[in-house]
């Protein structure tokens, strides 16, 4: 009898969410508690199965993709949009299909960069801070003065599914909305140049994936065109904004506020940024509600029962 096909994955997922898995009777591998893989129990285990459902947390570099590819190993499926953890080079060339998550989070992250252009604008954090502290004297006319989100000029950097959803929201508050892609989207609004994006926009939110391209895409040059007054979100990846440059930004009051989701070195943050005024920092949850959680998991899962099949999912990242 052969073996039967075996799926790793990497943490427990919301319920429901390996489904896929079972209803294709395929072997599901996972550890009984939530404790991460590390590298090398990754490396040792890739051989072993078909297909590994993991998270943004495990790293699937080059040598787990190797290893894996000597063995049985067929597909990699990150419960996530985002897919920098995974080396795609490596996993085309080792013939490893890639599946993420598109398109069943963009309306919750969306809402959660919303929440953060509303409570960095406001001031929202800080003043929550104080009131648990015990610091709240009483309301005063000059008290936690923010900014108006309503009738501001949202500058979106990434025009992609998210990018819009922000954008939908922004109409409801009678924002002007600029978005500044590489290549032109032919769409009103468009700014070619990221600069002048940067001088214009009241608020920047950032929707690009971390790519060589856009690693620090927004660094000191970029924060010194900023307005003074500005906000700056990022629901995106951490790497993509240079936080001891926006550290610096902030306390020296260069630009207003900062409300960040995402952070360069997770699950560590900046300790400047942490002394950093005006700014709302949240552990990266622009996904995490439950439904949207579920269908992430559900939809990666169906990409690997998809592979392991023979077919080709809509969610394959990899040629
Ligand atoms: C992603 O999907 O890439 C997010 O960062 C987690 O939802």
């Amino acid at each position: 009898m052969s073996d039967p096909t075996c799926v790793l994955v990497t943490r427990r997922l919301p319920d429901g969410g390996t489904d896929p898995l079972h209803e294709a009777a395929l072997t599901v591998v996972q550890r009984e508690e939530d404790d991460p893989y590390d590298h090398a129990e990754l490396v040792a285990l890739a051989p072993t199965v078909d297909g590994i459902v993991c998270l943004l947390t495990d790293r699937i570099d080059r040598e787990v993709l190797a290893a894996g590819a000597a063995g049985r190993l067929r597909v990699v499926a990150n419960v996530a949009v985002g897919y920098d953890n995974i080396d795609v080079d490596a996993a085309t060339e080792l013939g490893v299909a890639v599946c993420n998550t598109p398109g069943v989070l963009d309306e919750t992250t969306a809402d959660l960069a919303f929440a953060l252009i509303l409570a960095a604008s406001r001031r929202c954090s800080e003043a929550e801070r104080d009131l648990r502290a015990g610091r709240w004297v009483g309301w005063g006319v000059n008290q936690y003065l923010g900014h108006d989100v309503h009738g501001a000029t949202l500058g979106l950097v990434g025009y992609g599914r998210i990018g819009r959803a922000v954008a939908r929201r922004a109409a409801g508050f009678g924002m002007r909305v600029l978005h500044h892609t590489r290549h032109d989207t032919g769409e009103a609004g468009w700014v070619a140049d990221l600069h002048d994006l940067l001088a214009t926009a009241d608020v920047v939110s950032l929707h690009v994936p971390l790519t060589p391209h856009t690693q620090h895409l927004i660094g000191a040059a970029e924060l010194a065109r900023m307005r003074r007054s500005a906000v700056l979100v990022n629901t995106s990846r951490g790497p993509v904004v240079d936080e001891a440059a926006l550290a610096a930004a902030l306390t020296e009051g260069r630009i207003f506020a900062a409300g960040l989701d995402v952070f360069e070195h997770e699950p560590q943050v900046h300790p400047d940024l942490l002394q950093a005024p005006h700014t709302v920092l949240l552990p990266h949850i622009g996904s995490a509600t439950h439904a949207t959680r579920t269908r992430m998991a559900r939809l990666a899962c169906s990409g690997v029962v998809a592979v392991l099949a023979g077919h080709r999912p809509p969610n394959l990242v990899t040629a």
